[in-house]
């Protein structure tokens, strides 16, 4: 493989809302590599085994090594499938929110994903999101990014991005979810949401997602990775 097709791996971790999975998929489009969203195999667990009715079962461990989760290369990212279906927005439901981080604080389920994320990004360009893939996934990963962005803010972000009006009300309450969410991500035995030592923190409160990409791509760029101009 030439120099221009060499693979690595960046990762971007942060709490709740902090613009990760935006920021990675623009980054990879702009050096030509794949987004490898880690918070979406996490969700299609929580969301998997309470649709199936054994998210509280004692089989759990076994009925999740049977459940059949792919990622495949696709067009700009990892497509994920489960059980054959792409569960599309149903991630993104309130009560598969409400229960992803007490699924994925159990270590069964820490294995499996972190597995499925190594071997998708074997011999790939990959721009990975989430807690951990920074620290624990991809610790020699090429560059790392923790996103920050003050709880306000960031649940100003996630309203819009539902289709909500962010009022002043709403923002309050979304915020406490988000935070309620930083908190047992946080304080999680294994593998908690934690800036790696030699990560590079951004606060993206007042910065805009261009320039946070932007940002990203040149500091890729100072380390040679990608090929893709932006
Ligand atoms: O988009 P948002 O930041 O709200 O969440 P996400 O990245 O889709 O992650 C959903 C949940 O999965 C998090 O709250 C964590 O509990 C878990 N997660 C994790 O434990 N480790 C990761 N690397 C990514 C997500």
């Amino acid at each position: 493989m030439n120099e221009a097709g060499r693979s690595f791996t960046i990762a971007i971790d942060g709490p709740a809302a902090s613009g990760k999975s935006t920021t990675a998929r623009r980054v990879a489009a702009a050096l030509d590599a794949l987004h490898l969203n880690s918070g979406q195999l996490y969700r299609a667990i929580a969301w998997a085994s309470l649709r199936e009715g054994w998210i509280d079962d004692e089989d759990f461990d076994s009925r999740l090594r049977e459940l059949p989760i792919t990622l495949a290369a696709g067009d700009g990212r990892f497509e994920l499938s489960v059980r054959g279906r792409d569960p599309g927005r149903e991630l993104d439901a309130p009560e598969v929110v409400a229960r992803v981080s007490d699924v994925s604080a159990r270590a069964s389920v820490r294995e499996v994903v972190t597995d499925k994320l190594r071997e998708a990004a074997r011999g790939s360009r990959v721009v990975s999101d989430g807690r951990d893939v920074g620290t624990t996934v991809f610790p020699h990963a090429s560059l790392k990014v923790f996103l920050t962005a003050s709880a306000r803010e960031r649940a100003r972000r996630r309203l819009l991005d539902y289709g909500h009006e962010p009022d002043p009300e709403t923002i309050v309450r979304e915020a406490a979810v988000l935070e309620a969410r930083d908190r047992a991500d946080s304080m999680r035995e294994l593998s908690p949401l934690r800036r790696a030592d030699d990560a590079i923190e951004i606060d993206t409160t007042r910065i805009p997602p261009d320039r946070v990409v932007e940002r990203i791509v040149k500091l890729a760029r100072q380390r040679s990775l990608g090929t893709g101009s932006y």
